[in-house]
């Protein structure tokens, strides 16, 4: 199953819930996502059974990695019983995100329920830093608790996801490299995209990779490796002393569309084929009107063989000289 750029599809992302008990500016602001917004009512999420039979037909076609996401997905009633059900479909990388505020207490019965890996979002180690972006004053401690739940049960190596915004985080950054030096997580720096429900997206708010890695190599010593399968999303780099590892996630500088082979399951079950883009393609009215597995298989393929995502490609076309010349200097 190849789409029109002869993309297969590789890796699902479930999304369990459209509700978050963090307001990150960058993702659920609080002016939008107030006391008014309207989060989806029950009946319209997915049940666990159809998401299974989703995610079913799916690894039939080529999936081999699944990722659970929200909004938050460990707010969503009883996950480890979804998490069971998905692992018992085969051979399947089984991970998780999450802001990690739930971790601790539910790390446990994830991993026995069969979850193999974790990533945990954190933005900054300086509480007042992480707080403000974070926006309901969760401490930095509680998701490290979280992370250190997370190693305990087994579900590492924990990869940390810290999105980088000018003049807000970007001054952490070193510290934080440094803070996971040694631990066996992984830190991973993400551009700042424009996706979301957001937030007057403008270039200037992007700290480059290349200027991230520059930050973290002049402060200990690293060099580039290559990915551990081909497609990753974030470009890796090992401490020389052997220390462990950090990443980038160049979204914005150095898109990665030609290798894209996610696809997307919304909460309330839309199909869609790009992180940006706007119009899914329903599944629940076909789950919920008696379609058959052929039927659901033939439109999941349609959808697919019909897909032409290449959003970040073409809006770096917009930002191509600075991509270039940080692209020299990260070393390609
Ligand atoms: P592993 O390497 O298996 O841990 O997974 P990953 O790096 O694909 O996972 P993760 O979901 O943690 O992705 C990290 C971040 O990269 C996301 O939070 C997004 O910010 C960004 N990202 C992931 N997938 C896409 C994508 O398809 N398009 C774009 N533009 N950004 C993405
Ligand atoms: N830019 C980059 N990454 C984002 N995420 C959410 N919003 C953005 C954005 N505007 C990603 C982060 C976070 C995960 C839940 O989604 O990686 O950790
Ligand atoms: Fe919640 Fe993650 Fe979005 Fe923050 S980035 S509001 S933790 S879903
Ligand atoms: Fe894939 Fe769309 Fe992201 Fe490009 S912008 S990597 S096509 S999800």
């Amino acid at each position: 199953m190849l789409d029109t750029l002869g993309r297969p599809v590789r890796d699902l992302r479930i999304s369990v819930t459209d509700r978050c008990n963090f307001r990150c500016s960058y993702c659920m602001p609080k002016e939008i996502f107030n006391r008014e917004y309207e989060f989806l009512s029950r009946d319209l999420l997915l049940s666990f059974e159809e998401i299974t039979r989703v995610a079913r037909l799916l690894v039939e076609r080529g999936v081999e990695k699944i990722r659970l996401t929200g909004g938050e997905p460990l707010l969503r009633t009883d996950l480890d019983s979804l998490v069971e059900m998905l692992s018992g479909l085969g051979d399947i990388d089984l991970t998780l995100t999450t802001n990690g505020s739930l971790l601790d207490r539910k790390a446990a019965r994830l991993a026995d329920a069969g979850l193999d890996r974790v990533t945990v979002s954190l933005d900054s180690m300086d509480d007042a830093v992480f707080q403000a972006m974070n926006d309901v004053n969760f401490p930095v401690d509680r998701v490290l608790a979280g992370i250190e739940a997370a190693a305990a049960a087994g579900l590492g190596p924990v990869k940390v996801n810290a999105v980088v915004k000018r003049g807000l985080n970007d001054h952490t950054v070193v510290d934080m490299a440094r803070h996971f030096q040694g631990t066996g997580h992984i830190v991973r720096f993400i551009e700042y995209m424009d996706v979301g429900a957001t937030n007057g997206w403008r270039m200037e708010d992007v700290v480059p990779a290349a200027e991230i890695v520059a930050a973290i190599s002049a402060a200990i010593p690293s060099e580039p490796i290559g990915p551990n399968y081909p497609g990753e999303v974030a470009r890796r780099y090992r401490y020389i002393d052997g220390s462990g590892e950090f990443g980038v996630i160049a979204s914005v500088t150095q898109p990665f569309c030609g290798a894209c082979t996610r696809l997307r399951l919304s909460a309330e079950g839309s199909l869609f084929t790009c992180l940006f883009a706007t119009e899914g393609h329903d599944l629940r009215e076909r789950l919920r009107s008696g379609a058959d597995d052929s039927a659901l298989g033939d439109f999941v393929d349609s959808v697919w063989a019909a897909r032409g995502d290449r959003y970040s490609e073409i809006r770096s076309s917009e930002t191509q000289g600075l991509s270039r010349v940080e692209m020299s200097y990260i070393g390609g």
